[in-house]
């Protein structure tokens, strides 16, 4: 399968923005330690993620969060990695292999039109989507198939840099979100991102007839 130019930039479905993919070599500036000044993982992640717990991580990059998650669900759980580019994953995979945690880490090489998680449809207990929503295609789509993968009432941590996404680009994918079966639990102040707690709505119970 073809990775994605690093180049590429596409209009995303619905909307006027374009879109870039993250090149892969930036991959080792988001995971370097010194991120952990602007943007700490235990804090950002650590109020959702429980021992046990089976997480997706959408975009992982070279595993910033995905690592952290992977001590934080212990050796119960389990951590979904789902990238398009494999180097990304490449590099994750070794840097999980080097702290002892690959057991707890599964790596997915999806491909742009879908995440390929049918075999865990219903799930999945907490989603991180970090920095990734605005480099996808399709929004409507993501947000589906991420939905499907969850389990009712799993939350979802969205998190969207400030420097590339309006608030307007925010809302935009608000609503993309709602869409697909999501609801807003919080607004999270963060900063340099827009970031939204969402939370996996619950099928209305079936209206009685009279
Ligand atoms: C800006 S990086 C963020 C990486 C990581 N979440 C972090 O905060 O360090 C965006 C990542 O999303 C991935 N990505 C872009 N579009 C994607 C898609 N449709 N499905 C899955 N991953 C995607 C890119 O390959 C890249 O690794």
């Amino acid at each position: 399968m073809p990775e994605t130019s690093q180049t590429e930039t596409r209009q995303i479905r619905g909307t006027r923005r374009e879109r870039h993919v993250c090149p892969w070599w930036l991959g080792y500036f988001l995971a370097s330690p010194l991120r952990r000044l602007l943007e700490n993982p235990e804090q950002i992640v650590g109020p959702y993620v429980r021992e046990g717990m089976t997480v997706l991580d959408v975009g992982p990059g070279m595993g910033y969060f995905s690592l952290p998650m992977a001590r934080m669900v212990g050796e119960d759980g389990r951590v979904i990695c789902v990238d398009i580019q494999g180097k990304m994953l490449e590099s994750l995979r070794k840097r999980a292999r080097r702290a002892g945690l690959l057991g707890r880490i599964e790596t997915r090489l999806a491909s742009e039109s879908s995440l390929d998680l049918d075999d865990v449809s219903g799930t999945i207990d907490f989603t991180l989507a970090f920095a990734v929503v605005h480099e996808t295609p399709d929004q409507t789509l993501l947000f589906g198939e991420i939905q499907s993968a969850m389990k009712s009432s799993a939350l979802m941590l969205l998190c969207e840099p400030t420097g590339h996404v309006t608030r307007q680009d925010f809302d935009e994918t608000l609503a993309f979100a709602h869409g697909a079966g999501f609801e807003t639990v919080q607004v999270l102040k963060m900063k340099r991102n827009r970031s939204v707690l969402l939370r996996k709505k619950t099928p209305s119970p079936m209206r009685q007839n009279p």
